[in-house]
């Protein structure tokens, strides 16, 4: 099953309820937050309290992707806030078996993320702790970049590592996944699209929602 994440990092920060709404109105399956710390990426978004308010606005899981230094100490907050999806930054913790257990403890899927420069190879030791994993196809920091072609090598050979160990570990894919590629990216191994300015900056949201799911569905 494929399923299309919107990314509200390029949504309209004053109408975000709206942005939320038309997202899962138009046929979104999760809705992904962008959490950036001004530390481990250098720019600053969200924090748990916008997380709360998204919660309010929408029946979909919501998929908290930590940009952060230090996770641990922001999980809880954001499980609180009632993120359903959690994901960590490999290249963040020096302690990412425990961040994730802290994570799965709490009853939240557990995802690491990994920077484009960062290989699969990291997640060797974790694999079996893990409910997705997010490959950055984009360095992380802001929307609107273009996506970097040699992810889609990394994203096959995680796919042939996920198979050959039998385990059944979407790969969600972030940045710079547009109409005009994300089919390469669905065929590459991508289970979850993540896809902020081909919806936001679209002249009409809720139909470029619609054309990624009618992808999605056609690929599934
Ligand atoms: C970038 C964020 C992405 C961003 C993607 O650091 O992690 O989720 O919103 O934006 P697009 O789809 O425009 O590349
Ligand atoms: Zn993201």
């Amino acid at each position: 099953m494929i399923r299309i994440a919107p990314s509200i990092l390029s949504a309209d920060f004053a109408r975000l309820g709206e942005a939320v709404r038309l997202a899962e109105k138009a046929g979104a399956d999760l809705i992904h937050v962008d959490i950036m710390d001004g530390h481990f990426v250098p720019n600053l978004t969200l924090g748990p309290q916008l997380v709360a308010a998204i919660r309010r606005e929408t029946r979909l899981p919501i998929d908290v992707h930590l940009m952060v230094e230090k996770p641990r100490e922001f999980i809880p907050l954001f499980h609180e806030a009632g993120a359903d999806w959690i994901s960590i930054h490999v290249e963040a913790t020096a302690h990412l078996h425990k961040d994730l257990s802290l994570i799965r403890s709490l009853g939240r899927k557990a995802g690491v993320a990994l920077n484009p420069a960062t290989p699969i190879e990291t997640l060797t030791e974790v694999l079996h702790e893990l409910d997705f994993v997010l490959i950055m196809s984009v360095d992380p920091g802001w929307g609107s970049q273009s996506f970097i072609p040699s992810c889609r090598e990394k994203i096959r050979k995680l796919r042939d590592r996920i198979r050959a160990e039998k385990l059944r570990i979407p790969i969600e894919v972030d940045g710079g996944i547009k109409l005009d590629n994300v089919e390469d990216i669905i065929r590459d191994g991508c289970e979850i699209v993540v896809a902020g300015s081909a919806v936001y900056d679209a002249p009409d949201p809720a139909e470029a929602v619609r054309k990624l799911q009618a992808i999605a569905r056609k690929m599934s």
